[in-house]
């Protein structure tokens, strides 16, 4: 099973961007975590992270036909970008959405997500951790 990890804007600045919110661990730590969970569930794991909402989209469509799962964390895109829930959409792949924090517990503009609308699972609030769930939810979704 092979699975693309995909992260947004700010999420290579873990461990350093507002550690009250997203916690201490750094961005090098949850690339640990993935290639951990890699080896302990025998999935092939890729990531990519941008800071452009284009990269995003067009890492989304290079995976069409390629991977049998997406985990997305699209950071604030996901509030604001129907280019990455159209993306998602038309390569028609199971993706989980993984939030850091609690976003239903946060600001009015972090209600609405767009990418969730085309995921068949969001996980928000549980850390890094949400990651490895996210992977585990989609090893069990694919069978
Ligand atoms: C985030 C939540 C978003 O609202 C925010 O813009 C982020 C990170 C999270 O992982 O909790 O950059 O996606």
């Amino acid at each position: 099973m092979k699975v693309l990890v995909i992260n947004g804007p700010n999420i290579n600045m873990l461990g350093i961007r507002e550690p009250g919110i997203y916690g201490k661990q750094t961005f090098a730590d949850l690339l640990s975590l993935l290639n951990k969970t890699a080896a302990e569930e025998g999935i092939e794991i890729e990531q990519f992270q941008s800071n452009h909402e284009g990269d995003l989209v067009d890492r989304i469509q290079q995976a069409y036909g390629v991977f049998d799962g997406i985990v997305i964390n699209p950071a604030a895109y996901t509030h604001t970008s129907i280019a990455i829930l159209d993306a998602l959409k038309a390569v028609c792949t199971p993706a989980v959405e993984v939030h850091i924090s609690d976003v239903n517990a946060r600001e009015p503009f972090r209600q609405i997500s767009y990418a969730g609308m085309a995921c068949v699972k969001t996980i928000k609030g549980q850390g890094l951790d949400g990651y490895r769930q996210a992977i585990l939810y989609l090893k069990e979704y694919c069978l």
